[in-house]
C-alpha cells in the first residue's frame, strides 16, 4: 500500500524497497565479497533496506547459517565504503540464512524454496526475492532451470515479486547471447530481468546524461560540426590477476568494450530522452548501438595488444603469458584500441576511438570530446604554438570529476596563447562521498527500477559490433606492449594516421 504522506517528488525520503529477500548464488565468489556483501552492508549502514531484509547465500559448502555469517562479515569489514558500525552489522546478520548444496541438486534448491516460503512467518517477506547470479555463465542454465522447476522464479505462486539478477560476461557472442536472453526470460518474466552493467552504476557515468541534458552549454556543439573527435579510454595497471581461466578465454574486446565501453559511447553519442525513464533511455541508447559503424577494414582501424613482463608503479610484473594458467602460447588480447563511428547526422565522419587495456602505466578511464580548432586564428603562429583542441573531459575515475581545456592568454605583454584547464572535482564540490555502484544497482534492483540496467536488444547490439572484430581477428597474433607502456605502438600509429594522437590520460 502506498503512503499518501509519502512525495515521490521529495528527495529528502530515500527510496526504500519492500520487505524482500536478496538470493545471492556464488556466495564464496570474489564478487560477492568484494562487491554485493559489502554493498549490502553499506546499503544497511545508509538505512537504505527495508526492515524486514534477508540476505540468502546459496553455495557447495556444508555450512549453517553462522559459518557464512562469519564470511559476510569479513567481506563487509574488508571491503565495505562506509564506517563500521556494529549495530549495524549486528541487525543485518540477524537475517542472514544459508543454503547449501550444488547446482545440480535438486533438494537443496527445494530447500532453498522452502526457505523463502518460510521468511512468510519468520522474516515478514510476503514473497518478495531478487535473485542474483554472481556464478560462472556455464551455470547460469541449470540454475534458472531449477529456479523454474521450484516455482521459485514464478511471481504469482510467490505471491510477491521474484527478480533476476544476471552478470556479464551476457553471452560471448551474439547468438550464444541469444540463448541466454531466451533462457532468462523464458525462466522469468522479462521485465523482472536485470543485466548487470557495473559502469552504469557509477555516479560519474551517470552524471554524462545531467551534463549534457541539464545544461544549454554543451549541446549546441556536442555534434560533428564542433567535435573533431572523441576518445573513451579504460586503463588498469593490474593484471589479469587470479581470473586466467575467465580471461584467456574472452579478451579485452569481450570482457570490456561489448559492455562498459559501449554503454558509455551510447550515452555520450545518445539524443535527448523523452525523460528519465528506462524506456526513454534505452529507445536512446538503442538507436546509437544500432548506427555504430564497425571498420571496414579491422586490420587498419582496430589493434589488438598483449603485455610482455614489465614494470608498472615501480614493480616488476610478468607478461601475460607467464601469468598462473595462462598458456605459454596464448593469443589472447588484453589490450584493445577501436576506431568505431555513429552513422547518424549528428556523428557522421566523427571518429569514435575506444581503447581498454591491462597493465598500463595507471588506473584511469575517462571520456575525451575533442573540439575542431577555431576556424581562424587572428594570432601570430608562434603565440598559438601552446594552442592545443579544446576538449572536455569526463573523468570517470579515479579522480572524478570534469575538465574544461581551453586557450588563454598568457599573462605579459605579447598575445601568447595557450591551454589551460578548469575543474570540477567531486571531492570539492560535494561533501557526501559517491555510492559504489553496486551499491546504487542492488537497490535498484530490489526496488524495481530498471534505468540503469541494459536491456536484451542492447546486449544483442553491443555484440553486433564486437562479433565481426573477433571475426576479423581470428588466427591473428596481438601486437606486445610492454606492461606500464600505453599500449602497443600500433595503437598510436593508428591515430598518427589520421593526424591525431591519444590523450594524455
Ligand atoms: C569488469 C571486468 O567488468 O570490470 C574486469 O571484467 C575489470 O576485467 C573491471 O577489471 C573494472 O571495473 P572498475 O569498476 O574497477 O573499472
Amino acid at each position: 500500500m502506498t503512503n499518501p504522506l509519502r512525495d515521490p517528488q521529495d528527495r529528502r525520503l530515500p527510496r526504500i524497497p519492500e520487505p524482500c529477500a536478496l538470493v545471492i548464488f556464488g556466495v564464496t565468489g570474489d564478487l560477492a565479497r568484494k562487491k554485493l556483501i559489502p554493498a549490502v552492508y553499506d546499503l544497511a549502514n545508509r538505512g537504505l533496506l527495508p526492515p524486514s531484509f534477508v540476505v540468502l547465500g546459496f553455495a557447495r559448502r556444508d555450512w549453517g547459517d553462522d559459518d557464512f555469517s562469519t564470511l559476510a562479515r569479513r567481506a563487509a569489514q574488508e571491503h565495505a565504503r562506509t564506517p563500521w558500525r556494529e549495530e549495524v552489522w549486528t541487525r543485518l546478520s540477524s537475517n542472514i540464512r544459508f543454503v547449501g548444496g550444488s547446482f545440480e541438486d535438486d533438494a537443496a534448491f527445494d530447500q532453498l524454496a522452502e526457505t523463502l516460503d518460510e521468511l512468510r512467518d519468520s522474516a515478514g517477506i510476503p514473497g518478495n526475492a531478487a535473485f542474483y547470479l554472481s556464478i560462472p555463465p556455464k551455470a547460469f542454465p541449470v540454475v534458472l532451470k531449477q529456479l523454474s522447476r521450484t516455482g521459485m522464479a514464478d511471481n504469482d505462486k510467490s505471491g510477491g515479486w521474484r527478480r533476476v539478477v544476471v552478470e556479464k560476461p551476457f553471452g560471448s557472442d551474439l547468438e550464444s547471447a541469444r540463448q541466454l536472453n531466451a533462457l532468462v526470460d523464458d525462466a522469468f518474466t522479462p521485465r523482472d530481468v536485470f543485466r548487470i552493467d557495473h559502469y552504469l552504476g557509477k555516479e560519474t557515468v551517470q552524471n554524462i546524461l545531467a551534463l549534457r541534458f541539464a545544461n544549454s552549454l554543451f549541446e549546441p556543439v556536442w555534434n560533428a560540426n564542433y567535435v573533431d573527435s572523441v576518445q573513451i579510454t579504460m586503463a588498469e595497471d593490474v593484471g589479469i590477476g587470479t581470473r586466467a581461466g575467465f580471461y584467456d578465454t574472452v579478451g579485452t574486446a569481450r570482457d570490456v568494450l561489448q559492455n562498459h565501453l559501449l554503454q558509455l559511447m551510447a550515452l555520450v553519442a545518445m539524443e535527448e530522452p523523452t525523460s528519465f525513464q528506462a524506456d526513454a533511455i534505452r529507445t536512446e541508447k538503442l538507436k546509437v548501438l544500432n548506427a555504430i559503424v564497425v571498420p571496414k577494414d579491422v586490420k587498419e582501424d582496430t589493434v589488438r595488444g598483449q603485455y610482455l613482463t614489465g614494470w608498472v608503479a615501480g614493480e616488476r610484473v610478468p607478461g601475460y603469458t607467464e601469468e598462473k594458467d595462462v598458456p605459454a602460447d596464448s593469443k589472447t588480447e588484453t589490450y584493445v584500441a577501436v576506431r568505431l563511428g555513429v552513422q547518424n547526422r549528428r556523428w557522421a565522419r566523427v571518429p569514435f576511438y575506444i581503447r581498454a587495456g591491462k597493465r598500463l602505466p595507471r588506473r584511469v578511464t575517462e571520456v575525451a570530446v575533442i573540439f575542431k580548432q577555431a576556424p581562424h586564428l587572428p594570432f601570430q603562429p608562434a603565440d598559438v604554438e601552446m594552442l592545443g583542441n579544446n576538449q572536455l573531459v569526463i573523468r570517470v575515475q579515479p579522480d572524478e570529476g570534469v575538465m574544461l581545456k581551453f586557450g588563454s592568454k598568457v599573462p605579459g605583454t605579447a598575445m601568447e596563447v595557450r591551454d589551460i584547464a578548469m575543474d570540477f572535482q567531486y571531492g570539492e564540490a560535494f561533501t557526501d562521498a559517491s555510492p559504489e555502484a553496486y551499491e546504487r544497482l542492488i537497490l535498484d534492483v530490489l526496488i524495481g527500477d530498471k534505468t540503469l540496467f541494459p536491456d536484451s536488444a542492447e546486449v544483442e547490439a553491443s555484440w553486433n559490433v564486437v562479433d565481426p572484430l573477433e571475426d576479423a581477428w581470428i588466427g591473428s597474433s596481438p601486437e606486445i606492449y610492454r606492461a606500464g607502456e600505453w599500449g602497443p605502438r600500433a595503437a598510436d600509429q593508428m591515430l598518427a594516421r589520421e593526424g591525431r594522437h591519444w590523450r594524455r590520460a
